[in-house]
């Protein structure tokens, strides 16, 4: 029975893998190499917020039973096991790193939610489903790894049905000059060294995150970034800044 069930999972994997090109991005070799200890290690660097960010993120969902939620760098499944938690419903989770999504795999299995969570590995920007398929597109981390915000959202749109909720989870920057120094100090000197020890891989993400986030917010404050959202059929875009602003949730609907 066991052994069954497996195979079943497994082949859910291959089934969609066509769906990503052959060429690997920076996304698939820096969280491949992470993989069995993401969970873990994401908790520590920031300070054990990461599951408070997560749990606000899925409060602002409010859905029916047996609704269908995507959920777009799905990872090891954390936020779509959180969102089997609360909500009724079946969840498909979406990530284009294999091991992630392996890593993700036995957590559902742990929680015997295999009934209702299915992982398939895919690239957000060409999402392998048809228009208005989801009650519900929520989506984490996500924008600072596709060259074009504007057509990734779109996309994230596109399969999402009218009157449906769209919401993400990004890092941000603080706005306070003095959390703005720590964060600074914390992303571009300490979390640099402290993950020297940790692994190769978890130092190449020390060194990756700081500059990343402040690219990204830089060239999409999240002014810019609810002008996507409007441009894409949410007419209003909901914020709240987690921690003076280290992490960013958005929400809105639809329009119908
Ligand atoms: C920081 S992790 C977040 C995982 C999970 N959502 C969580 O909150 O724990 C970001 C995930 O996004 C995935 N990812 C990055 N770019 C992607 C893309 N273009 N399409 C699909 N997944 C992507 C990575 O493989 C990684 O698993």
């Amino acid at each position: 029975m066991k052994t069954k069930k497996r195979e079943h999972r497994s082949a859910s994997l291959a089934e969609s893998q066509p769906a990503v090109p052959v060429r690997r991005t920076l996304a698939q070799d820096l969280f491949d190499g992470i993989a069995p200890s993401y969970d873990t290690w994401a908790q520590v660097l920031t300070f054990f917020q990461y599951l408070r960010w997560r749990e606000f993120l899925v409060s602002r969902m409010d859905l029916r039973p047996g609704n269908l939620v995507l959920d777009v760098c799905t990872g090891t499944a954390g936020v779509a096991l959180e969102i089997a938690d609360h909500h009724d419903g079946q969840i498909v989770g979406l990530d284009v790193s294999h091991l992630m999504l392996e890593a993700g795999l036995r957590a559902v299995e742990k929680q015997s939610l295999d009934g209702r969570v299915q992982l398939v590995q895919g690239r957000a920007e060409h999402l392998p489903f048809p228009d208005e398929t989801f009650d519900a597109v929520v989506f984490t981390y996500l924008l600072r790894y596709v060259q074009d915000p504007d057509a990734t959202i779109r996309e994230l749109s596109r399969v999402l049905k009218p009157g449906g909720k769209l919401l993400s989870l990004e890092f941000g920057i603080p706005e306070a000059l003095w959390m703005r120094a720590i964060w600074e100090l914390y992303n571009r000197v300490v979390m640099p060294v402290m993950t020297i020890p940790v692994s190769r891989g978890w130092h190449r993400v020390g060194c990756f995150l700081g500059p990343s986030i402040s690219g990204f917010c830089h060239r999409c404050p999240v002014e810019r970034l609810a002008a996507i959202w409007r441009e894409n059929g949410i007419p209003l875009v909901e914020t709240r800044r987690l921690l003076h602003g280290v992490a960013i949730v958005m929400w809105g609907t639809k329009q119908r």
